[in-house]
C-alpha cells in the first residue's frame, strides 16, 4: 500500500516542479505602444507582471542605464521619467520575471499620445482607489466612458461589442497611436473577431477599405450595422 502511494506521489511533485519552473512571470506593458513615436519628453510607463514572482520592485532602464526603480504593487508598477530626444531601448527587469524591452522613439514627430493626464491622480477617473483595488475598473465600461463622452451605440442595432458594455476591444484607455485611441486600425480592428470565412471573403474583398466608412462600429438603425 505504501509503495503505491509513493509511486502517484512521485510524478506528481515532478509535474508539479516542471509547471513551476516553466512559468517564468512576465511583464506586459499598458502604455506606451511599443515602436511608437513620442511628441513630449514626458514618458509615463504603466506596466504589470503575472505570474508567480516575490518581487517587490521593476527596475527600469534606457539604453542600458539605470532611470530609477518602480514599486510592484498588486502586480502593477507605473513610472514617469524624462528622456532625451532619439531613440530609448527601455528594459524592464526583477528578480524572477522575464526581462523586457520596448522601443520608443522622443522628438517632433508625434505618434502615441496619452488617452490620461499623465498626472498619477487622473488615474482613479477609471480606477478607484488605483493602486490599492488594484487598478480594477467597473465591469460596465460604457457607463465608465460616458462620464466624459457621449453616450454611444444608442441606435436601434447595437454592434457585439458594444451591447456587452465592452470598449476597450477597440480603444486602448490609456494611450495610442492612432486616431480616436483605437488599438488597431483598418481590417485589422475587426479582423481581431470576424475572422470567419464568410466575413473573411467580404474583408478580403473589400481590401483595406475604410470598413467604417459603410459600417458604424457602435450602432446603426440599419442591418449589418450600415450607416
Ligand atoms: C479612461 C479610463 C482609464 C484611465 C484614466 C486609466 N485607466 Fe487603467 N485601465 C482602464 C481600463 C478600462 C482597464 C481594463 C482594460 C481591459 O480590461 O481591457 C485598465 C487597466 C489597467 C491596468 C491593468 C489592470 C489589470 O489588473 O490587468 C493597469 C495596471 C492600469 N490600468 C493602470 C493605470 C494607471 C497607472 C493609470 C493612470 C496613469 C490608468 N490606468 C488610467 C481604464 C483607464
Ligand atoms: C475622465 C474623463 C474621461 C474618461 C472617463 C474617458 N475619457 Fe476618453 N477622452 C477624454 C479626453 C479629455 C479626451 C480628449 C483627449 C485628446 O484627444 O487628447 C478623450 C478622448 C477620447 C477619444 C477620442 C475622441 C475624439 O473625438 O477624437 C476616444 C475614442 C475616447 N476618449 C474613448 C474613451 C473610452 C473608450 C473610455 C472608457 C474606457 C473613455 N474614453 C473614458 C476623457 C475621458
Ligand atoms: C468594434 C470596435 C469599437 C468598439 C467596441 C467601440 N468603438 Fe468607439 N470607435 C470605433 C471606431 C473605429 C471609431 C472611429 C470611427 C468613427 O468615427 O466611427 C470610434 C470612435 C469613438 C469615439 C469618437 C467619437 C465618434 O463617435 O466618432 C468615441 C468617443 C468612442 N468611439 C467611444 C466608444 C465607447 C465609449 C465604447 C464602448 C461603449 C466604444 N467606443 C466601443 C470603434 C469601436
Ligand atoms: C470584440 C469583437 C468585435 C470586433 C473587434 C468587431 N466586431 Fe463586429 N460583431 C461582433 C459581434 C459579437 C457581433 C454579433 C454577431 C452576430 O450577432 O452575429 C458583430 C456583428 C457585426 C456585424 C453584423 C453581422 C451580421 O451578420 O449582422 C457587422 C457588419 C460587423 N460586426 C462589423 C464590424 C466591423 C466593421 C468591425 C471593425 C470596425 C467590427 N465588426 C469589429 C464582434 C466584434
Ligand atoms: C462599400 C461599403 C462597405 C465597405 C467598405 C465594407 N463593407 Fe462590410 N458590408 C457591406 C454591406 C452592404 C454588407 C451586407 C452584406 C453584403 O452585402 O455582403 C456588409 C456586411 C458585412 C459583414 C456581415 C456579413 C459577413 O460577411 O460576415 C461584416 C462582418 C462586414 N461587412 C465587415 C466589414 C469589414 C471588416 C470591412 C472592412 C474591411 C467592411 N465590411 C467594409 C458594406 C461594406
Amino acid at each position: 500500500m505504501r509503495k503505491i502511494l509513493c509511486l502517484a506521489i512521485v510524478p506528481i511533485t515532478v509535474l508539479a516542479a516542471s509547471t513551476w519552473s516553466f512559468a517564468a512571470a512576465q511583464f506586459h506593458v499598458l502604455a506606451p505602444a511599443e515602436e511608437s513615436f513620442i511628441g513630449m519628453d514626458q514618458v509615463l510607463i504603466i506596466g504589470e507582471v503575472t505570474g508567480f514572482n516575490e518581487a517587490k520592485m521593476v527596475e527600469i532602464s534606457s539604453n542600458g542605464k539605470t532611470l530609477g526603480f518602480a514599486p510592484l504593487q498588486n502586480g502593477n508598477f507605473t513610472f514617469k521619467t524624462k528622456l532625451a530626444d532619439g531613440r530609448h531601448e527601455i528594459t524592464l527587469a526583477a528578480p524572477g520575471v522575464d526581462r523586457k524591452s520596448i522601443r520608443v522613439f522622443i522628438g517632433k514627430q508625434e505618434g502615441y499620445r496619452y488617452h490620461t493626464e499623465l498626472d498619477m491622480k487622473y488615474c482613479n477617473n477609471c480606477h478607484e482607489k488605483a493602486a490599492a483595488s488594484n487598478y480594477s475598473v467597473k465591469p460596465m465600461q460604457a457607463e465608465l466612458c460616458r462620464q466624459c463622452h457621449d453616450p454611444v451605440g444608442t441606435m436601434e442595432i447595437v454592434h457585439g461589442p458594444v451591447a456587452a458594455s465592452s470598449c476597450t476591444p477597440c480603444h486602448d484607455p490609456h494611450g495610442s497611436r492612432y486616431d480616436k485611441f483605437l488599438v488597431s486600425i483598418g481590417k485589422e480592428l475587426c479582423l481581431a473577431c470576424h475572422s470567419q470565412n464568410l466575413s473573411r471573403k467580404h474583408i478580403e474583398e473589400r481590401k483595406n477599405a475604410d470598413c467604417v466608412k459603410c459600417h458604424d462600429p457602435h450602432s446603426s438603425a440599419k442591418e449589418y450595422h450600415l450607416r
